[in-house]
């Protein structure tokens, strides 16, 4: 199973990713964290991807989808995958089916309105050795700004300042959200309300990825 997590930029893809894969032993891909790994690592990669990432615009289509290609193609993603920020247009959802077609896969949408997503992201903060998200606001760590898991001081992201939010939120909606059509037509798009509590939402995402996955499990045996 494939689950791709849609949604504007901090409606909590990371945040449900995580959950889902501690719940259900499936391992997340976010495009953002490899991309920001490898800004932090001063690549030549990282550092065509980080100019890009600081206006809030797409980094290019091959360099993502060469990422996605090489983490899928690793025996612990054989089971199946969580996408968080990834496909982000109609080009890499296609591509994605391209590199791993046979595949059965699910699209959620997390959705969250664009007023929500700004108060959410200018509380965000990262942590940048594990990646583990916090909320100054909602989720914070035990200790004031150090990670509770690796104990590294927190950070803002570069792209959370005020004006590259607002660059994202418009990149997602003229770029990304037609996504929500792309898997519409296919059958497998589903909607849950972003705006509940963490544990609200992934109650809802795994009620949803319950039935699935029974379903799935039911087409399997009656095959
Ligand atoms: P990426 O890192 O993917 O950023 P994004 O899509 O903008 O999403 P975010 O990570 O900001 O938000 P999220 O939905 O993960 O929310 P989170 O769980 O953190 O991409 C960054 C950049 O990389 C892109 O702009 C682009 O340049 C590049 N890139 C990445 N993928 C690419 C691709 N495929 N193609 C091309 N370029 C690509 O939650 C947000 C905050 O809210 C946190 O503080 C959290 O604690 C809090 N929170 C979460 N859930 C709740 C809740 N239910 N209630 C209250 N607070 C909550
Ligand atoms: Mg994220």
């Amino acid at each position: 199973m494939r689950i791709i997590l849609l949604g504007p930029p901090g409606s909590g893809k990371g945040t449900q990713g995580d959950l889902i894969e501690k719940k259900y032993g499936l391992p997340k891909i976010s495009t953002g964290d490899l991309l920001r790994n490898e800004v932090r690592e001063r690549t030549q990669l990282g550092k065509e991807a980080e100019v890009r990432m600081n206006r809030g615009e797409l980094v290019d289509d091959d360099i993502v989808v060469g990422m996605i290609k090489d983490r899928i193609s690793k025996p612990e993603y054989q089971r199946g995958y969580i996408m968080d920020g990834f496909p982000r247009n109609i080009i890499q959802a296609q591509r994605l089916e391209e590199i791993d077609p046979e595949r059965r896969e699910i699209a959620i949408e997390i959705y969250l309105s664009d007023q929500a997503v700004l108060e959410r992201l200018s509380a965000r903060r990262t942590c940048p050795g594990c990646e583990t998200i916090y909320n100054l606001k909602n989720n914070p760590p035990k200790k004031e700004l150090i990670c509770d898991a690796c104990k590294k001081t927190l950070v803002l992201r570069d792209d959370d300042k005020p004006e590259v939010i607002k660059d994202r939120i418009k990149v997602y909606h003229e770029q990304t959200e037609i996504l929500k059509d792309y898997y519409s037509r296919k059958k497998v798009y589903f909607k849950i309300e972003g705006d509940g509590t963490i544990e609200t939402v992934f109650d809802n995402i795994s009620s949803l990825l319950d039935r699935e996955l029974a379903r799935s499990h039911e087409a399997e045996i009656t095959k």
